[in-house]
């Protein structure tokens, strides 16, 4: 098998990458950093595939977090050495052209509710567990995960879960917008082939323009940001896509997007 800690699998214009390392719950380790960095930049050029949906092997856990027993004998350095490598994967991520779908059915904690954020979209199992231990380890979720936290969901609800550590039910990361949709755990792949499907079928070009501004007002400040919203909106009139798109409108009739 060519991933030590990944299996990929393609078809119907959906990527699926899997973690595979059940027994350690599919903590992240570095190999898993490498290998993710180097699939994806794959993908990123694989026109066949428009969107990207990540899980996790097994019933039990998304990702239950970086890998703790690498941690031990971690110092400084290599503490900023691997946050590094984690906040690139993750830029990587939000940076993909294909939008990126989270598919969560156990545990999501520290490194594991941060790649679920680093994700477009969430979709969890009730089952599902969300939360930031890393206080509990005497560190933080230092790999960009508190800054992003602070980002996405605000600073009241981001710093309470920072600093408290605890583990908290996929209905509340529901209600704090961490999760776009919330299914019964046998509903979980039904539901995610659903909106990847439902994503596949938009323009890719759309999709790539809109990820960027996403992505800049995110990064950048509000100005900045629409200068890069206003230069891409203007690159998707310049698209095939466009016209296939209002087209197929006035036409009434589904649009056939050709990526161009
Ligand atoms: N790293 C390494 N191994 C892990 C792990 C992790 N984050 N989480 C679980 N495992 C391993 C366990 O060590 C255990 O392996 P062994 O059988 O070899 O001991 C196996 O997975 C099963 O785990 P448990 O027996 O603990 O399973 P459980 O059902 O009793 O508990 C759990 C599940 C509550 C998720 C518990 O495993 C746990 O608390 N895990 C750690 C969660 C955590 O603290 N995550 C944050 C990590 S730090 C981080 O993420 C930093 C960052 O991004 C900046």
């Amino acid at each position: 098998m060519r991933w030590e800690t990944l299996l990929y699998e393609s078809g119907d214009r959906v990527g699926t990458i899997t973690i595979n390392r059940p027994d350690a719950l599919n903590a992240l380790n570095l190999t898993v950093f490498a290998e993710l960095s180097e699939l994806l930049s794959e993908i990123a050029t694989d026109p066949e595939v428009r969107v990207i949906v990540l899980k996790g092997a097994g019933e039990k856990s998304f990702v239950a977090g970086a890998d703790i027993k690498e941690m031990v004998d971690m110092d400084r350095q290599d503490a900023e050495a691997r946050s590094w490598s984690g906040m690139r994967l993750y830029d990587q991520m939000r940076r993909m052209p294909q939008p990126l779908v989270a598919s969560i059915q156990g545990y999501a904690l520290g490194g594991g509710m941060l790649i679920a954020m680093a994700c477009d979209i969430r979709i969890a199992s009730t089952a599902a567990s969300f939360g930031y231990p890393e206080i509990k380890l005497g560190i933080f979720p230092g790999t960009g995960g508190t800054v992003l936290i602070d980002r996405l969901i605000g600073p009241a609800a981001a710093r309470a879960i920072c600093l408290l550590g605890d583990r908290f039910p996929a209905e509340r990361a529901y209600q704090l917008g961490l999760v776009n949709r919330l299914v019964e755990p046998e509903r979980l792949k039904a539901e995610t082939d659903n909106v990847a499907s439902t994503l596949a079928g938009y323009s890719p070009v759309a999709m790539r323009e809109l990820k960027n501004v996403l992505n800049a007002s995110l990064e950048l400040d509000f100005a900045s940001a629409r200068e890069i919203e206003i230069d891409a909106y203007g690159r998707c009139f310049d698209s095939e896509d466009r016209v296939e798109g209002t087209s197929a409108f006035v036409e009434k009739r589904t649009p056939d997007f050709k990526g161009r």
